[in-house]
């Protein structure tokens, strides 16, 4: 077994490593090698390919619902622990040992590449990203800063580390969406209303589609680091967007994440892209340049992909909140999801969000295996 040595502030301590054969797993001639990841079951059911199961795997996967994630980040800040890929690389690799799922999620936070590009904020515990002078103005626009490898390099290490580590099992990069991204600086922290955010948006549509522009060259680059790097798929999280009617997603939110989107078409990856509350978004998030529209627990899956239509895979749908039920609510709330997603032609199980900290993590493993069963198809 191999190790890897880990510092936490002071006190050093080795971790072990899954142990992985490498061995011919990288791409010979450009072509992905036949049991690699771009063959795996995830990215199969991204690209709506049939496999040997429903692939699932859940956002916030690598978290407090872990104990072994807590006792690493016990003494390390958030945005510290981001910031060494020897720990991220860790962190990302504890979800997959321990539940089996069939992609890891790269260990990071959607604001990390807004820092990067110069913006003073820190990840309060309990709270979230807090911003220390909240963007409101167009010379508070101008501070955030283009970024590339070197402002990420250590996303970069630890994407080129995971990638070795995991051999046949896929990872995913993701980055914040230009909305959700805009939502925490211009409030300066997490809101429910997004009423800052409006006022700027409604108020002076020029600054807002500057600062969105901005957002959207940060997070086009920030993703490009990572596909670099070797991540097997992308995704897009624009969490917030729900709070907007399609109309005003049209009109704000989409010219800036389909450049995002569509700057990534020939990158050669599965894009997925997902929001909560976004029944009514669903058709738009879709047409933005998604492969896979990540879906909540609100809309039924059957009635998802009849609004995203037969040329995009779905990800989702099951509520974190039934997580903490007893199991046969689980059982039965997985089963129809399980059911409702062969109505599309591509599905990667997943929760509507991402998992609460409460969570028993046995009914994670539990959950994993419940669908690998259910959706079991014949080898071809
Ligand atoms: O497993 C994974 O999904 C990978 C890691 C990941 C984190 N943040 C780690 C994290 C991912 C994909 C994110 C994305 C993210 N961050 C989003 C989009 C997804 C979503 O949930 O909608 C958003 C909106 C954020 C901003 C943010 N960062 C929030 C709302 C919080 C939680 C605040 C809290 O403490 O309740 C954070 C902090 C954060 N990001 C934690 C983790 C594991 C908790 C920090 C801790 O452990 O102390």
């Amino acid at each position: 077994m191999r190790t890897v040595s880990v510092g936490a502030d002071g006190a050093r301590g080795t971790i072990a490593a899954m142990t992985t054969d490498t061995t011919g797993t990288a791409a010979r001639d450009g072509e992905p090698r036949r049991g690699g990841p771009a063959d795996s079951p995830f990215v199969r059911a991204c690209r709506r390919e049939p496999g040997p199961h429903t692939p699932v795997w859940f956002m916030r996967q690598a978290g407090r619902s872990l104990p072994e994630y807590r006792e690493i980040r016990a003494s390390v800040p958030m945005l510290e622990s981001c910031r060494r890929p020897e720990l991220v690389t860790e962190i990302t690799l504890q979800p997959v040992r321990r539940h089996g799922v069939d992609a890891a999620i790269l260990f990071s936070d959607i604001v990390v590449p807004v820092a990067a590009a110069g913006i003073d904020l820190d990840i309060v515990p309990g709270t979230g990203p807090v911003v220390a002078e909240p963007v409101r103005t167009a010379a508070d626009v101008e501070r955030i800063s283009p970024i590339g490898r070197d402002e990420v390099s250590y996303v970069d290490e630890a994407v080129r580390q995971l990638v070795v580590e995991l051999g046949d099992t896929p990872l995913i990069g993701f980055a914040g969406a230009p909305f959700t991204l805009a939502s925490y600086l211009v409030e300066g922290g997490p809101s429910r209303t997004h009423a800052k955010t409006k006022a700027l948006m409604y108020g002076d549509p020029e600054l807002w589609h500057a600062l969105c522009a901005r957002l959207a060259e940060v997070t086009l680059s920030f993703l490009r680091v990572q596909i670099d790097a070797g991540v097997s798929a992308v995704q897009l999280f624009d969490s917030w967007a729900g709070a907007l009617s399609e109309a005003d997603y049209r009109r704000f939110v989409l010219p800036h994440s389909t450049y995002v989107l569509g700057g990534l078409a020939d990158a050669g990856v599965p894009r997925i892209h997902f929001g909560v509350g976004t029944g009514e978004l669903l058709g738009a998030m879709g047409e933005a340049g998604a492969d896979v529209v990540g879906v909540d627990w609100r809309t039924p899956l059957d009635v998802a992909t009849r609004r995203i239509g037969s040329d995009k895979a779905v990800q989702g749908n099951l509520d974190p909140t039934v997580l903490l039920a007893p199991w046969p609510v689980v059982e039965a709330e997985v089963r129809r999801i399980v059911e409702q997603g062969r109505a599309a032609p591509g599905h990667v199980f997943n929760l509507g969000h991402g998992v609460l900290p409460e969570t028993d993590p046995d009914v994670l493993t539990r959950v994993v295996a419940l669908v690998h069963e259910l959706s079991a198809r014949p080898a071809r």
